[in-house]
């Protein structure tokens, strides 16, 4: 037996050790078991704010485009909007010199008005709207273009001086994998070269990849810079011109848990930028400017969401499954991060010996079930479930920042009035079905498959789960959103607030 397990007292003095690759560069124990990001403790946050809560730890963001900066240069790095844009991460992005993929209008406002300049922005992704292209012309953003059919349409509608990328994909990737962006090395990818450069209105800025997610291994990129330039120097020599920039995307993978390896940054930009130079000489082509756009690797492990928990049961070997409330995020249903999360309970301390549990969150309801709750939003479907604490305070409303939430001084929350009531009682009306176990096949809202905790966790308790800053913030809008919080130097700042049941029923007509 350990010292550990003979002295509870001793063992509760010791705290599981916060994996730095994992949770963010701010991340410590406080005092009573709590967990403190950017000095504002996690009890205070979900008091403050309900739960769940995606909390956003400035200084990690911060650190993470200096890693990427001092890697790629000044103008060598862009963050990819799809992995989240909330308006203080984009001033953060606007504030550390890089620039941005966009993905909508939304996007493009918010950026804007971070303060991004329109030439540090390029509307990217499938099946882009026509609303969206338009906002991209009049801002002046960049657009890039993957198919003859969108880069007929963005010559016939773009402005003069239009700037466009155009995505291209690795010929060595497998088909189905990449069905938007013109092939290297085929006719139609020099036929879309020849078009911009032949359209009176368009301006060839670059070429632009994407080769997938998660990825830790440098050798898709490898082949992909090596295919690149020699497309360059095809497309130098039949039309004349040079491509000046050449953009690798993003994918980089981050660590979920503390068998995850992350991307090795410099060291990749150290190897890309060989790979590039020793191309280019062979191809006697000039060396394209390489850049960036990574989504996940800026913001994942700056993000935590703190939840209670919602129902605990007990299998009949003794281990427990913990259901969260809130629903479970779009990304861990993609094998992206399913079932990798780590997660750490915080709040108060807990002598219990430990048992093994698998973390689940509840399922997102569906539509008739979002409307169903919503016309009842305050009884909760079963006479067990309990319905967290949520409250909101009217710094939540305003978008400033507040003292509320310093470590030392729990927030006195009031209980919002009915309008403005969170939903966490719509999305915590059906635990979802967790089957499989550590070693099985996963149910999807499997955040944490297996992991030890105090056998006294209780509904109430607060769990924080860790890599949740990319990704996680849900798009549909019948879940009802979690506010987004941004803490530093012991402030939270509401990026985005939480869904109410009237922000849902708005849209329903
Ligand atoms: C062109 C491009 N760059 C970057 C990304 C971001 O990927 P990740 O968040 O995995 O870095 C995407 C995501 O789809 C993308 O399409």
């Amino acid at each position: 037996m350990t010292l550990a397990e003979l002295l509870p007292t001793f063992r509760a003095s010791l705290r599981p050790r916060l994996d730095p690759a994992v949770w963010p560069a701010t991340a410590r124990w406080g005092g009573h078991g709590d967990l403190l990001i950017g000095g504002v403790r996690a009890t205070a946050l979900a008091a403050t704010y309900g739960t769940p809560v995606h909390v956003l730890d400035e200084v990690d963001v911060r650190s993470r485009c200096a890693e990427y900066l001092a890697a790629f240069g000044r103008r060598g790095v862009s963050y990819s909007a799809k992995a989240g844009l909330t308006s203080g991460e984009a001033r953060w992005m606007a504030q550390a010199g890089l620039g941005c993929y966009i993905g909508s209008a939304a996007d493009l406002r918010t950026a804007l008005l971070a303060g991004l300049r329109p030439a540090r922005l390029v509307l990217h992704g499938t099946a882009k709207s026509l609303q969206d292209l338009d906002a991209a012309y009049d801002s002046g953003a960049a657009v890039v273009v993957g198919t003859p059919a969108e880069l007929e349409s963005v010559a016939a509608r773009a402005p003069l001086g239009q700037r466009v990328h155009l995505r291209v994909t690795p010929a060595a990737a497998g088909r189905s994998r990449h069905r938007y962006g013109f092939r290297l090395g085929t006719a139609a990818a020099l036929d879309a070269v020849a078009t911009v450069l032949t359209s009176r209105n368009l301006r060839l800025a670059g070429l632009d990849c994407s080769l997938g997610h998660q990825l830790s291994r440098f050798q898709a990129y490898e082949s992909c810079v090596r295919e690149a330039v020699a497309f360059c120097a095809v497309a130098r020599a039949r039309t004349g011109a040079d491509v000046h920039s050449l953009n690798l995307g993003g994918g980089h993978a981050v660590a979920y848990s503390g068998h995850d390896s992350a991307f090795a940054v410099a060291a990749f930009a150290r190897r890309i930028r060989t790979v590039l130079r020793l191309a280019a000489d062979r191809h006697a082509v000039p060396e394209p400017a390489l850049t960036v756009s990574p989504g996940r690797a800026l913001v994942a492990r700056a993000g935590v969401t703190i939840h209670r928990v919602a129902e605990v049961t007990q299998l009949p070997d003794g281990r427990l499954t913990v259901t969260l409330d809130g629903a479970v995020p779009d990304c861990t249903t993609t094998a992206d991060c399913a079932g990798r999360h780590t997660a750490e309970l915080a709040g108060r301390v807990s002598t219990a010996p430990m048992r093994l549990a698998m973390i689940t969150a509840a399922a997102a309801p569906t539509p008739r079930r979002a409307r169903r709750a919503a016309a009842s939003p305050h009884r909760p479907t079963s006479p067990d479930q309990p319905i967290s604490p949520d409250r909101a305070n009217s710094a939540d409303q305003q978008n400033s920042p507040h003292r509320a939430n310093s470590p030392d001084q729990p927030a006195s929350a009031h209980r919002a009035n009915s309008a403005d009531r969170p939903t966490s009682a719509l999305t915590a009306v059906a635990p979802g079905r967790a089957s499989g176990g550590a070693t099985g096949r996963l149910a999807a809202n499997v955040l944490v498959p297996a992991m030890e905790l105090p056998a006294d966790v209780t509904v109430g308790d607060i769990l924080v789960v860790a890599g949740t800053g990319a990704y996680h913030h849900r798009p549909d809008p019948f879940a009802g959103r979690p506010p987004v919080v941004g803490v530093a130097d012991g402030l939270a700042r509401t990026h985005i607030r939480r869904d109410t049941v009237d922000d849902l029923l708005r849209r329903v007509v």
